[in-house]
């Protein structure tokens, strides 16, 4: 294959960025508020400002956000429509230890379009409404246990954090041992659930028969949207809906990823499912710091009737009102219409010149949330994507953000659309797809030779 000799852009530095991780790690652990910001030494990016569908760094590098930190910005950041009414919401003060008007607009928009969101509460983040969920369904049944699936995520606390050990597992009949994913989670916790294969409603059920009347809740992702966007296939999502009803198991559906953003009612729109209790967060409020529990009443209502609920900064003024803003947009323009054909469009540019190169490739999730897989067909459990061969995504990504089209690193995450994803973007990003791709080929087509004949098979250089 020919060196690529088009939008090369050999200046891609990070000297600022680098020389400020230098003095932001004698301040912060790793230089960063959250672990999964650093990405090495001499990679670690510091962000001067975003704006659309754009950030920039210290070092003046512009790139196409497809991350759009973790989804929340699915309007584009610093929306001035949002942003306005963040700064109008912020003069009546910040919080009160009281309730306000304009918390019950905002329930009462979510009502509206989340049917199963019977009656609403506000967190603070995805984290504190996931456990909330849980302590409300545990609260509600009088049962501690709970079950999860293989590959998902519902934030950093002790009942969560929790994954499948795909790398040790010796014995597939048996499946891998379940493990914590971070120190200082004590072990103890590990009795109060069992983790089922994702897409696998035999399991459940098996799970659900044997230890139903000590379960509490079922928790899941209706899309794994921190498994590159893995999508519950619909007759799964409706049979966990049927086994919770049957085995009298309370369904928490986890919409902090989903939420207002794959349809304007989540992704229980999308299905044609009614959760028991359901979490949103990210696309509320387009990035400020806003989350919801929803329920059906009968179990919100257990909230003041011996379950606790509560926070210093929930609801807090700001964050209301640009939920309120946010949502009006979702609610009553074409965004979520437009983001998804964004996306749409993107896959299909994607597709020419992956097929044009002869390489095996394919998408899961949602045009809005998105991942891309080195194979032909898409994994639909964590295992599967564990077994796979995603070297070429990860070379790629890098070649891809020291372009200017900022993806996740990591290929487990999504590529993430906002409405402020335009026609230029579109043209800019297939651009340097195309040349990343051809660079990817050009160093490892060869030498990756062997190990991913069986993926890679067709590929010429
Ligand atoms: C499905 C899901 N649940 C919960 C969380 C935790 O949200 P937060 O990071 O706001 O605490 C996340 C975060 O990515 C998520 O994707």
């Amino acid at each position: 294959m020919n060196a690529p000799t088009r939008r090369l852009k050999p200046a891609y530095k990070l000297d600022k960025s680098t020389a400020h991780f230098q003095r932001a790690v004698r301040a912060m652990p790793l230089g960063v508020s959250s672990n999964f910001r650093y990405w090495g030494e001499g990679k670690t990016v510091y962000v001067e400002r975003g704006g659309g569908a754009r950030v920039w760094d210290l070092d003046g590098n512009c790139y196409i956000d497809y991350r759009l930190g973790y989804g929340p910005a699915i309007l584009g950041h610093c929306h001035p429509e949002v942003d306005a009414a963040a700064r109008e919401g912020q003069k009546v003060g910040t919080v009160f230890a009281l309730g306000t008007e304009r918390e019950v607009v905002v329930a009462e928009m979510i009502r509206e379009m989340v049917p199963a969101a019977e009656l609403v509460r506000f967190s603070n983040s995805g984290t504190e409404a996931v456990m909330a969920a849980l302590r409300l369904a545990r609260g509600a049944t009088g049962r501690d246990n709970y079950v999860t699936f293989e590959g998902s995520y519902h934030g950093l606390f002790d009942a969560a954090m929790w994954t499948a050990d795909m790398a040790n597992m010796t014995d597939p009949a048996k499946g891998p041992e379940i493990v914590t994913y971070g120190k200082g989670v004590p072990q103890l916790v590990r009795q109060l659930f069992w983790q089922v294969p994702y897409n696998d409603a035999e399991r459940l059920e098996d799970v659900l028969k044997k230890h139903g009347s000590t379960i509490a809740a079922v928790l899941i992702e209706p899309i794994l949207g921190n498994c590159c966007g893995i999508p519950s296939k619909p007759e799964f999502l409706k049979a966990v809906r049927e086994l919770c009803t049957k085995y009298d198991v309370l369904m928490i559906v986890d919409e902090v990823k989903t939420g207002f953003r794959v349809a304007k009612g989540g992704a229980q729109e999308l299905y044609g499912i009614k959760a028991d209790i359901c979490t949103m967060a990210k696309a509320v409020a387009n990035g400020y710091p806003i989350a919801c529990i929803g329920g059906r009443e009968d179990i919100m209502r257990h909230y003041g009737r011996g379950v606790a609920h509560g926070g210093t900064y929930t609801a807090q003024a700001m964050s209301l009102a640009a939920a309120e803003r946010t949502l009006t947009i979702l609610r009553d323009t074409t965004a979520l219409a437009d983001i998804a054909a964004y996306g749409k469009a993107m896959q299909e540019g994607m597709s020419r010149i992956l097929k044009a190169r002869g390489v095996p490739h394919s998408f899961t999730g949602h045009y809005s949330m998105s991942g891309l897989f080195f194979r032909e067909t898409p994994p639909d459990n964590y295992r599967d994507w564990k077994t796979s061969d995603y070297t070429f995504y990860d070379h790629l990504a890098r070649k891809l953000i020291e372009r200017g089209v900022m993806c996740e690193p990591d290929s487990r995450e999504p590529w993430f659309i906002s409405a402020a994803h335009d026609d230029s973007c579109l043209a800019e990003t297939l651009d340097v797809f195309e040349e990343a791709v051809d660079i990817t080929l050009d160093e490892l087509g060869r030498e990756h030779g062997a190990k991913t004949a069986p993926l890679m098979a067709g590929i010429s250089s």
